[in-house]
């Protein structure tokens, strides 16, 4: 092989061993270049195209020599790429203020509460101020969205966009959603996301509810290693995006008050460490009278820990009024 040509030159079939047959059943299993072949493991590739773990090995094997792997970077190409960070705002002036400006883009940011506690709301409300001008406190871009639960509401979108003054139509058409009918289907579409973002630019990907499914298919505690790891490997997937997209990434997450369960803390979060380590901020919401919601920022980097009260209302998320 030309040491010298760029890993994009190639396609799949350059690979030895990979005849016609073999590019399809990874094509179709959504490994179509050799960055991809070359940092999956074996096991999963197997378990996705059927090949033999052995020959998926030697596949891989060879991916790596064509691509170039991982690099270290300096710390000064870290801090050129932080200084593309950008914030999209929530549409509640004290919310941002708590974020240091609003949800940061190569970041993951986790909402997790009680039902009823606005996580979707403030996930409809992120979607229309992503499509919003940059002067708005937008990104002025596409918007991709996970649903779980079935609950994105695009009459809410409407009545959102109709109170920000922006062309509700317009906002639609830039928010594509995708119904997770369970934790596999929602892992794949988490990878496939990257591929979205060559038909259009989406610089705001949000999963609602991160934690439902694997809640729900992975009970008891026989499972929850491979519940853990599964969940691992997904936010790493979202954060990857983020990263890669200079986009954000919010995700919603329920907390463990159950009737049926009577010890343990019910205001922590699903997902245990996985996910708190992963969440880059955590914002814990509460219900309070009348329609606001009090938002406690519990994990970051760099930002004191502090609370927002928000109102939410048919207009959608927004600073309490006369405050
Ligand atoms: P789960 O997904 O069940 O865990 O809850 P969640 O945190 O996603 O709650 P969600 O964001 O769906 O909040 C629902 C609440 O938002 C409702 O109980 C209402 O209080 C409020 N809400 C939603 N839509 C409207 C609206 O059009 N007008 C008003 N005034 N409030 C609304
Ligand atoms: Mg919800």
């Amino acid at each position: 092989m030309a040491e010298k040509k760029a890993v994009d030159e190639y396609t799949i079939e350059d690979l030895p061993g990979v005849g016609d047959a073999t590019a399809e059943k990874l094509r179709e299993a959504g490994y179509d270049n050799i960055m991809a072949l070359a940092v999956a493991s074996p096991k999963d590739l197997s378990d996705v195209t059927g090949i033999g773990e052995g020959a998926a090995a030697k596949i891989i094997a060879s991916a790596r020599k064509y691509a170039d792997v991982g690099n270290f970077e300096t710390g000064e190409e870290i801090l050129q790429r932080r200084k593309e960070v950008k914030k999209l705002s929530t549409g509640s002036k004290a919310l941002d203020d708590l974020l240091g400006g609003g949800l940061e883009t190569q970041a993951l940011t986790e909402f997790y509460g009680e039902f009823g506690s606005g996580k979707t709301q403030i996930m409809h409300q992120l979607a229309v101020f992503a499509t919003m001008p940059v002067d708005k406190g937008g990104f002025d871009s596409d918007v991709l969205i996970l649903d779980t639960e079935n609950t994105f509401r695009p009459e809410r979108i409407v009545q959102m966009a109709n109170y920000r003054g922006v062309d509700p139509d317009e906002t639609l058409r830039r928010i594509h959603v995708a119904r997770a009918y369970n934790s596999h289907h929602q892992i794949l579409l988490a990878e496939k996301a990257s591929d979205q973002t060559k038909e259009f630019n989406a610089r705001l990907l949000i999963v609602d509810s991160l934690t439902s499914h694997f809640r729900s298919e992975y009970m008891g505690r026989g499972s929850l290693a491979e519940r853990q790891q599964l969940l691992n490997r997904h936010m790493h997937d979202l954060l990857k995006f983020g990263t890669l997209n200079n986009a954000v990434v919010a995700v919603t997450n329920q907390v463990s008050a159950r009737p049926d369960v009577f010890f343990g803390d019910p205001t922590s979060p699903i997902g245990g460490n996985i996910v708190g380590h992963t969440a880059t901020f955590r914002i814990y919401l509460r219900k309070s009278k009348a329609g606001k919601r009090i938002a406690r920022l519990m994990d970051s980097p760099h930002l004191p820990e502090g609370e927002a009260v928000i109102q939410i209302s048919e207009d959608g998320v927004a600073d309490i009024q006369g405050s």
